[in-house]
């Protein structure tokens, strides 16, 4: 059904601008900034963009949350930063919690309260989005394409603001890409391809293909495209439990097989993405780039599950057929494990972490993050103890 969603969508035809949303094309930009909008601060990447911008700027922070009012609000915050240990007292004076939906025109805020908001704000971070692998493009429509329209129409009221907009590298991973051994240059704007398949990838693609569309009204904007981001690099910390490259480990030790794989892994620690982002985004540079953003050494899944096994955990390596066919095998003898049946699921899907992907240049990219103080953790034993120790110590994963 939701093949036949996507296979109808004119995703093309989905990225319409409002014609009266408008820019100043010498916009006075506010430096530094006063005070920012972000959006999506009780998510995984958002909680590190909140506390970074505490830290680095003077700047009162105005968080759009799903909340019954500013007083919970700001309880989900503080809840959601301690949950990272990334939580102190003096930041409570400079949050200002905003309760809205990216669902929702103007966000569900009045006229008053959302021109007012556009007059207090000069610098925005859209980071909130929707994110579901299984869900189909109409489905995440509202918050992940309507929401940025809404975000671009913040930015040109009153004043002009520049958008700070997190997309993911997935709007390349169509099927011309991944088939063609094809290389994803820096200054690459991903092309209408019909191949792009799922409702996250497309929902992303429209809601960037809006930003570049107000890029030619006259608003300053970048696009910040990571992969797949992993738990902080030193912590370990995420709550993003339905990363699939984890939720495969953790198959793993169930079955107490891995497949053999010829695939490298690739992991992006929020602490670094957060940083790239905000590092780039406050200095003094010209707006209308992309940042293409992924970890330059990725590691061999043999040496990545040798690493692995060293905490102890026995497991015997077959092919992936075989390992499909325990999965499967398991999935059925435990019909009630949840968890089992959508690693089987994902895993079935063309697009998941085994397939082929396109390559992407970041050498530009890697040395203006170099030359910020910006280096991305290398993938090694330490990354690793980080993420296992983290993962065993709030029993994702059993103790072998
Ligand atoms: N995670 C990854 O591996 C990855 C990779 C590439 C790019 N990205 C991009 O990075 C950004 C952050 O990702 P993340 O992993 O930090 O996401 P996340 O943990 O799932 O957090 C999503 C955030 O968006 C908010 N949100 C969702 N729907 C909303 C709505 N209708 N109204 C208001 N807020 C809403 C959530 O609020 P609630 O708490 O109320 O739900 C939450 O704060 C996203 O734009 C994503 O597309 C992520």
């Amino acid at each position: 059904m939701s093949n036949l969603i996507s296979e109808e969508l004119d995703l093309e035809a989905e990225a319409v601008l409002d014609p009266s949303i408008q820019f100043e094309r010498d916009a006075a930009n506010t430096r530094p900034p006063k005070a920012i909008f972000l959006t999506g601060a009780t998510g995984l990447l958002g909680a590190y963009l909140l506390q970074s911008l505490l830290q680095q700027t003077n700047a009162d922070i105005y968080c759009l949350i799903r909340s019954d009012s500013p007083d919970s609000g700001k309880q989900r915050l503080q809840r959601h930063l301690k949950s990272y240990s990334i939580w102190t007292d003096s930041f409570n004076s400079r949050i200002f919690p905003i309760i809205g939906d990216l669902a929702k025109p103007l966000f569900g805020l009045s006229t008053q309260e959302f021109d007012q908001l556009s007059q207090t704000i000069d610098l925005i971070y859209h980071n909130g989005a929707q994110i579901s692998f299984i869900r189909p493009y109409k489905a995440l429509k509202a918050t992940n394409v309507l929401g940025t329209h809404e975000i671009i129409r913040l930015a040109g009221l009153n004043k002009t603001k520049p958008v700070h907009f997190i997309s993911t590298l997935a709007v390349f991973f169509n099927q011309s890409s991944t088939t063609a051994n094809a290389l994803i240059s820096e200054t690459e704007i991903p092309k209408y391809d019909a191949g792009l398949k799922g409702g996250y990838k497309q929902s992303k693609w429209v809601a960037e293909e809006l930003i570049r569309l107000a890029q030619e009204r006259g608003l300053p904007a970048c696009i910040y495209r990571p992969v797949r981001i992993s738990g902080h690099s030193q912590t370990g910390i995420t709550q993003n439990f339905d990363d699939f490259f984890f939720r495969l480990l953790k198959g793993c030790i169930h079955l107490k097989q891995f497949p053999r794989l010829d695939i490298a892994i690739t992991l992006l620690p929020v602490d670094y993405v957060c940083e790239a982002v905000i590092q780039l985004s406050l200095r003094k540079a010209p707006f209308g780039r992309a940042f293409n953003l992924l970890n330059p050494t990725p590691m061999p899944w043999k040496s990545f599950i040798k690493i692995f096994m060293s905490w102890g955990y026995e497991l015997q390596e077959v092919n992936l057929d075989d390992w499909m066919c325990s999965l499967q095998e398991y999935s059925r003898k435990y019909p009630q494990d949840q968890f089992l049946k959508l690693l089987y699921f994902f895993m079935r899907k063309p697009s998941n972490l085994l397939a082929k992907k396109p390559k992407v240049e970041t050498t530009q990219t890697l040395q203006e993050l170099e030359a910020l103080g910006v280096f991305c953790p290398e993938i090694n034993e330490k990354l690793l103890s980080s993420y296992i120790s983290y993962f065993q110590a709030i029993d994702y994963f059993p103790h072998p």
